[in-house]
């Protein structure tokens, strides 16, 4: 979608949101698939109200884009815009054993430098790919840590009032893989709440779950990490396996030879042959073992 009112490319300036147009979200998924549209970089979150309210106005659908590691975005031109918030360049906070960190930062990096300030409890997270903000969303978790139990505050855009609005961790719920939050809630900050402990212990436990994740996951491979949640006591990955599917393709989209419930990019997939490839491993789980694979990743298709 362009964005062709002038009421909004003129306000844009003035609300810190910077015009990207004619991105392609392919570039910015770790999938590669995606269509195109025009994309706004929200430097100052105070504007945020006004810029959502803005485009109610004017009628251009939007969507909010985090690390766009966890989505499968359609082909084409995409019939809504691309809100982003602006990359975080200052490090966290850090009152006691509480950081406040910007949800635009990376996940990884912002568990590094816990680890540098003696910080723990967030090293089962290291190597999840992503920005803090789409972690909160997803209640992300491996190696036994999610990142919900650490949450003291969330500072987030709230769909149903329009307002910005603090949140007490308290007061959000979070499953697995699953949070309160409304899809349209927009993350802007977070307090997490960590654990004092020697950084040489720490680095020792990301060392760990950094191997692990090595010898199972294919790192090297452009996908969304897991494409579908564990059904409760079993594992997606290992039901796909062993029905002989790693390497099973639609097209250029094929299940990971390491990883069975890791979907890759094997050249130049589409989303089609993605979401062909997602139906046909769901259809064959299902004709054996009775269960329906629930998507971990998140699907924009209109
Ligand atoms: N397995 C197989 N074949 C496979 C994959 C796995 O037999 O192709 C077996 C493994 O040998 C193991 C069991 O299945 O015995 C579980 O596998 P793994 O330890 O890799 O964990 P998982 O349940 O497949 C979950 C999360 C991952 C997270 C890892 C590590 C989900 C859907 N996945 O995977 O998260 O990194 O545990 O804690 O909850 C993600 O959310 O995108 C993600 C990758």
């Amino acid at each position: 979608m362009r964005i062709e009112s002038p009421k909004l490319i003129a306000a844009l300036p003035e609300m810190g949101v910077e015009l990207r147009p004619r991105v392609s979200l392919a570039e910015h998924t770790s999938l590669g698939i995606g269509g195109t549209t025009d994309l706004l970089r929200i430097h100052q979150h105070r504007h945020l109200p006004e810029l959502i309210g803005l485009l109610r106005q004017e009628g251009i659908e939007h969507r909010f884009l985090g690390g766009g590691t966890n989505v499968l975005v359609m082909d084409g031109e995409l019939p809504w815009v691309m809100l982003q918030l602006a990359a975080e360049r200052n490090p966290p906070r850090l009152e006691g054993s509480v950081a406040s960190v910007e949800a635009a930062a990376d996940l990884g990096r912002t568990v590094t430098w816990c680890a540098k300030q003696d910080l723990g409890g967030l090293e089962g997270l290291i190597g999840v790919p992503g920005s803090v903000g789409g972690a909160l969303r997803m209640n992300a978790g491996a190696y036994g840590t999610q990142i919900g139990p650490c949450v003291r505050e969330v500072e987030l855009y709230r769909a149903a009032t329009g307002r910005l609005e603090t949140l007490r961790g308290t007061d959000i719920r979070f499953d697995y893989r699953h949070t309160s939050f409304a899809p349209d809630d927009i993350m802007l900050a977070v307090k997490l709440e960590l654990l004092p402990r020697p950084y040489a212990e720490i680095l020792q436990g990301i060392r760990v779950c950094n191997e692990k994740r090595r010898a199972s996951q294919p790192l090297s491979q452009k996908s969304a990490g897991c494409i579908f949640k564990n059904p409760p006591g079993a594992s997606a990955g290992r039901m796909i396996d062993e029905l002989g599917l790693k390497g099973h393709r639609a097209g250029d989209a094929c299940v990971s030879e390491r990883h069975a419930n890791f979907f890759v990019n094997a050249g130049r997939a589409t989303s089609a042959e993605m979401l062909a490839l997602v139906a046909d491993v769901r259809e064959r789980v299902r004709a054996a073992h009775g269960v329906e694979l629930e998507n971990e990743v998140i699907v924009w298709k209109d």
